[in-house]
């Protein structure tokens, strides 16, 4: 059955969340506080690069179900569910910023009417759910938990086809009614209490992060037994008790979720009084991952005046997000040494960071450098010719942080070349 939803908040979440519900037959209202974005997205215009968003959002608009508005206020008044997709960035002490949260839940608490389901899909705190109905003040509006899995580059597809939906609430009538929306996904819905709902966002993230350092500790181990990582990933991954997905060795892992959750975990188990130390070590190697790609490129290259390519700046492919990107880490580490970068990334087009140059297309990169690390795994970056490259570079080194390119043939140029947990 059709419902009338407002979405609060066109960030990622929210807008794919807003398009999704509008594509699955809902009428949607999504509305924001910055006035330049809602007048790009009135025109259909998509401030992120993400997967089929643009074609739903347009569909949306011009079948008339997806609709955006300036402020919640003319959002929230007819709307069945209100979600509450508002950032909730991380502080100083690693803790959520919830001011963005409040003040959104403020500011449409006289509009609703009776009975509208509040949901919260923001990422936060345990004990939200409460906040959220202490600052909403009404008796007479139910608030549900219902936490977002959505990888950013599949989003869409995440949300139209999720692995599960959960969904918290005291209230079993809400909860039924936040399930209702998702009927037609075929996943599995959880119905538990806001607690659970609100660690069980934390607790997957975290476990994806511990699961990606484990991967890169195994292929530090791999590196000092002279064994192949890839292949060693590959066997553990048969067991179905372990599964080949996020075993993908890399730079270190990043993004605007794994590292904010995994800090934040930590930061909401100690306030309990639980020391998670296992976490803080998880964060730890994570750290120590991006030290051991720069000692890579140190150990053919002095890099003290040093020139480095670098291959990528997002935090994966298929994104122009740079949030938290391991790719940055190391360029920071790089120019900190002393080297310039010259970096190129098919989406990302400019980088305020000191030292790096950002240029237009992969050769531009391997102009007149001494190394060539690749930081994200660009399908396009497999395609590159590398005679072109060995002609373009100063020296043949290349640093391959994502096992991405074909080692062989490197060799057979004459490179050195180094990936990650493997000769
Ligand atoms: C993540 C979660 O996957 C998603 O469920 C959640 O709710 C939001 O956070 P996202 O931030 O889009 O999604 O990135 P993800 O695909 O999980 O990748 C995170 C990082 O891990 C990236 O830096 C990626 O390159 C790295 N990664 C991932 C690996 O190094 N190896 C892998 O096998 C998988």
């Amino acid at each position: 059955m059709a419902s009338t939803i407002a979405v609060i908040g066109t960030g990622y979440v929210g807008l794919t969340t807003g398009a999704c519900f509008a594509h699955l037959g809902h009428t949607v209202t999504c509305a924001d506080i910055v006035e330049a974005k809602v007048s790009s997205l009135q025109r259909g215009e998509i401030p992120i690069h993400e997967a089929g968003l643009e074609e739903i959002v347009r569909t949306g608009m011009d079948n008339g179900k997806l609709s955006f508005v300036l402020g919640s206020e003319q959002a929230v008044g007819g709307a069945e569910f209100v979600y509450l997709c508002v950032p909730t960035p991380q502080t100083a002490d690693g803790s959520a910023d919830l001011r963005a949260l409040t003040a959104a839940v403020e500011e449409i608490s006289p509009h609703l009417q009776p009975g509208t389901v509040v949901v919260n899909k923001s990422t936060v705190p345990v004990g939200s759910t409460l906040l959220v109905e202490q600052a909403l003040g009404r008796a007479d509006i139910p608030v549900v938990s219902n936490p977002e899995f959505l990888r950013e580059g599949s989003a869409v597809d995440d949300f139209l086809h999720p692995d599960r939906v959960v969904i918290g609430s005291d209230d079993q009538a809400a909860a039924d009614r936040v399930a209702s929306l998702y009927a037609d996904c075929g996943a599995p819905i959880m119905l538990t209490d806001p607690a659970s709902a609100e660690t069980c966002k934390y607790a997957a993230n975290a476990f994806l992060a511990t699961k990606l350092s484990f991967a890169n500790a195994i292929a530090a181990v791999c590196e000092a037994v002279g064994a192949d990582v890839n292949d060693v990933l590959l066997g553990m991954g048969y067991d179905h008790r372990i599964g080949h997905e996020f075993l993908r060795p890399g730079p270190g892992w990043g993004g605007s979720c794994l590292p904010k959750d995994s800090t934040a975990i930590i930061s909401i188990a100690d306030g309990a009084g639980y020391d998670f130390a296992l976490m803080r070590g998880v964060v730890e190697a994570n750290r120590q991952q991006f030290d051991r790609i720069v000692r890579k490129v140190e150990s053919v290259v002095p890099l003290d005046d040093a020139s480095v390519g670098v291959l990528g700046i997002a935090f994966k492919a298929g994104t122009d997000d740079t949030r938290e990107s391991p790719a940055i880490e190391v360029m920071k580490r790089l120019v900190a040494k002393g080297a310039t970068v010259k970096a190129y990334d098919p989406a990302v087009t400019s980088l305020d960071l000191h030292g790096v140059d950002v240029v237009d297309n992969a050769y531009a990169a391997c102009d007149g450098v001494s190394a060539i690390v690749v930081a994200t795994e660009w399908d396009e970056f497999t395609s590159l010719d590398l005679d072109r490259v060995g002609d373009l570079v100063a020296e043949r080194n290349l640093i391959d942080a994502r096992n991405l390119l074909d080692r062989v043939a490197l060799r057979q140029r004459g490179f050195t070349y180094q990936g990650v947990g493997r000769s």
